[in-house]
């Protein structure tokens, strides 16, 4: 089949970085480049294959580095171009490829194309950006910005408004005119030619706007309706372009964040056939928790739920096109306090059964910086400790129209808040988590003194050589990577089983989502198989068992 076709990058497992967060070499409270090239050998040991990085270039940091005013230069707080290479060269030395995050649906507005572009209606770089009338004197549509408030801003040089689908800081490209594609793949050939190994495109999936930019659906007591601006007319043709001009002439790494995107549109994004990207990032797993202001709630995912949307994912691609496994990334809540249990009694069995069962389906697994030490959520007591845009504007949007109460929206921010994951690494118990010698950008989570990379590395039991485990048997066990899906006990309440099958070998995936010990048979067919991993302390398995809270435990048979 077409996607049993070995790649790299199906083989391998990304570490996303989080620049700010990560590691700070020069006492400023911000992480940096230096920082992050002291710590590759960290990644070695992890035994990752791949850095997907988020932005390094230069910004103004509306939204922490998404929002890029020069994409040929290293943001000031990070360091230098000539850091970047000397950390390209590090991670290379170390066989870690590296992946950019390439933002283009928008630029900065001190981008010097957005600041020629708002100068004048005549300016040649009019074009690159959307620029309309108001409507009896009020905004061109009804369309609302995914950062609170309408998605155009009012500009008074020219009297016309301007597209933002996020903040204002961050106008929309106009990607139907040739020359936004044009001077957009030039860049990213300068990028490869630098020798990086892939991009991770950010909300890809909404660069084609729909023609006439219609109003979207207004939903009752709403202000401003989703723009609708995802999967548009022209994206497939557009994303073919830049593998045709770009992506094809190098080998290299591609996933698109696709937020909104079905299974259907997902096989054309990812399609085997190699002619636009390799895989994509969908969402639909991270929604399940949404509640009536979208992720402004206190609602838990439910293990049904989870089971059936992953277990779509995993079938219907299949041969088709290849997904990405993720629960966290620098957008979303830490994976174990969201889909687990973060107590003290339950965090690292948790933990290591989330990635368990993630690590063990079909696709590339990413794990999010901290998350192979099972970093949790973090309490954040004020608005005042809160960084993020997202989560200081929607603050204020649901409070003032007393929508929702300012305890609560504060209880929600703690919950699904992007900053929970925005926290500084923590590399051991010394101050400030040995993140920063100086004062960090944002609140450290006091649970560093307990959870910290430096004694999980000495710890054998730990969640971080529990990932090492994990990296380390996809490397041997091509039946992770390349193995069909089938899920079992669909109707379970506590237990997401599954397996796994590649001639000659089949596994069994068996995580427990349950906080009390739930009995469990184990099949015929795997009846005193071989453990190949598992958080528990069995040395076998065989009739019926008695799960622990949160056990994972994968077996290993073979066919024949
Ligand atoms: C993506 C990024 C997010 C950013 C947004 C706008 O969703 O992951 O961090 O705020 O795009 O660029």
């Amino acid at each position: 089949m077409e996607n049993l076709e070995r790649k790299w990058w199906k083989e391998a497992v990304v570490y996303q970085i989080y620049p700010r967060s990560f590691m700070d070499s020069d006492g400023d409270g911000i992480g940096d480049l230096n920082g992050i090239l002291s710590k590759l050998d960290y990644l070695k040991e992890l035994g990752v294959d791949v850095v997907w990085l988020s932005p390094v270039y230069q910004s103004p940091n509306d939204d922490n580095g998404y929002d890029i005013s020069d994409y040929q230069a290293i943001m000031q707080e990070f360091g230098t171009m000539e850091d970047f290479d000397r950390m390209l060269k590090g991670m290379h030395e170390r066989g870690i490829r590296l992946v950019m995050d390439l933002v283009v649906n928008h630029t900065s507005d001190e981008h010097p194309w957005f600041i020629e572009s708002r100068s004048s209606k005549d300016n040649p770089y009019r074009d690159y950006y959307f620029w309309r009338e108001g409507k009896n004197g009020k905004e061109p549509n009804n369309w609302g910005s995914c950062f609170s408030g309408s998605a155009w801003e009012y500009d008074k040089t020219t009297d016309m408004y301007y597209l933002h689908l996020f903040s204002k800081k961050q106008p929309d490209l106009n990607w139907d005119n040739p020359a936004v594609r044009r001077d957009i793949f030039s860049m990213m050939n300068w990028w490869c030619e630098k020798g990086i190994d892939g991009f991770r495109m950010d909300v890809i999936s909404m660069i084609s706007k729909e023609p006439g930019l219609p109003d979207g659906k207004l939903y009752p007591g709403a202000s401003y309706a989703f723009s609708g601006c995802v999967n548009g007319p022209h994206v497939h043709e557009y994303l073919q372009e830049m593998n045709r001009e770009v992506l094809s002439r190098y080998d290299l790494m591609t996933v698109g964040e696709c937020s909104g995107v079905t299974i259907e549109e997902a096989k054309k994004y990812a399609r085997a056939d190699g002619k636009e990207l390799n895989m994509v990032f969908q969402f639909e797993h991270m929604g399940l928790d949404d509640g009536k202001y979208g992720k402004w709630t206190d609602r838990r995912t439910d293990l049904q739920s989870f089971r059936q949307v992953m277990s779509k994912w995993q079938t219907e691609l299949e041969g088709l096109a290849w997904n990405s496994l993720f629960l966290g990334n620098h957008d979303q809540p830490r994976s174990v306090s969201r889909f687990g249990n973060d107590a003290p009694a339950f965090r690292e069995a948790c933990a290591k059964m989330l990635a368990t069962c993630l690590h063990m389906m079909q696709g590339t697994p990413y794990v999010y910086q901290g998350e192979e030490l099972g970093m949790t959520n973090c309490p954040f007591d004020s608005l005042d400790e809160i960084r993020d845009i997202e989560s200081i504007n929607a603050f204020h949007e649901l409070t003032s129209s007393g929508a929702v109460s300012p305890e609560d929206m504060m209880r929600f921010i703690g919950l699904r808040g992007r900053d929970n994951a925005r926290t500084p690494m923590q590399w051991d118990d010394s101050k400030n988590a040995g993140f920063t010698s100086g004062t960090p950008w944002i609140k450290v989570n006091p649970n560093y003194k307990e959870i910290n990379a430096a004694a999980e590395r000495k710890d054998p039991d730990s969640v971080f050589c529990y990932y090492q485990k994990l990296i380390a048997l996809r490397k041997r066990e091509a039946v992770m990577v390349y193995g069909s899906y089938e899920l079992q006990e669909p109707d379970s309440e506590s237990l997401y089983v599954y397996t796994r099958t590649l001639e000659p070998d089949r596994l069994l995936v068996i995580c427990s989502f349950s906080e009390t010990e739930t009995d469990y048979e184990i099949p015929a067919e795997f009846s005193g198989a071989e453990i190949l991993i598992g958080n528990g302390k069995r040395t076998s398995a065989a009739g019926l068992i008695r799960l622990q809270p949160y056990e994972a435990l994968v077996l290993k048979r073979k066919m024949n």
